[in-house]
């Protein structure tokens, strides 16, 4: 097997949006090096990370921007959106309002990147599983109903991480 030497032939942008605190940052960096940190803190503007997959014997370079939350910096980061062909929306399970706010990030990368940009809802921390908002079918039912895809996801202790990122690849290429 020769993936070292391989060239990688597609680009893919991919953005990561959502409320503050919803773990945007520590599922991207525990997709592309496996780490998490517990203090991490709050994204300012833009940042994003490569990580090099292959799916279906087709080396994809995947770039993932890493967008803020916070509501101050909308204007920079929408700057960004333009050229993705997938976004995660992500939301935190054990806060309903980042569930709600949704819609919006949805209309916003719309809006600035493409109309048929495929979008993965994502509910994160489902770690923690007794402080519970939003209810598994209750994310699957609003994913259905705006036609994307949906997975619930732990950047703490990595469940569906991986399956996230690989999704949006999938369904792109
Ligand atoms: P902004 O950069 O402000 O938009 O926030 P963000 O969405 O990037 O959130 P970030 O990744 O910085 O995580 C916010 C807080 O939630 C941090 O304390 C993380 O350690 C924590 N966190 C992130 N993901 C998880 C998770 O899956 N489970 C738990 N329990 N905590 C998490
Ligand atoms: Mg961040």
């Amino acid at each position: 097997d020769d993936d070292e030497n391989q060239k990688e032939d597609y680009l893919l942008k991919i953005l990561l949006v959502g409320d503050s605190a919803v773990g945007k940052s520590n599922l991207l960096s525990r997709f592309c090096t496996n780490e998490f940190d517990p203090n991490s803190k709050s994204t300012i503007g833009v940042e994003f990370a490569t990580k090099s997959v292959k799916i279906k014997e087709t080396l994809i370079k995947a770039q993932i921007w890493d967008t803020a939350g916070q509501e101050r910096y909308d204007s920079v980061t929408k700057s960004y959106y333009r050229g993705a062909i997938g976004a995660l929306v992500v939301y935190d399970i054990t806060n309903h309002i980042t569930f709600e706010h949704s819609n919006k990030w949805i209309t916003a990368v719309k809006e600035n990147s493409h109309p048929n940009i495929l979008i993965l809802l994502v509910g994160n921390k489902i770690d923690l599983k007794e402080k519970r908002q939003v209810t598994h079918d209750e994310g699957k039912k609003f994913a259905e109903e705006n036609g994307l895809a949906f997975i619930e996801t732990s950047a703490l202790d990595s469940t569906n991480v991986e399956e996230a990122f690989l999704t949006i690849l999938e369904n792109i290429l």
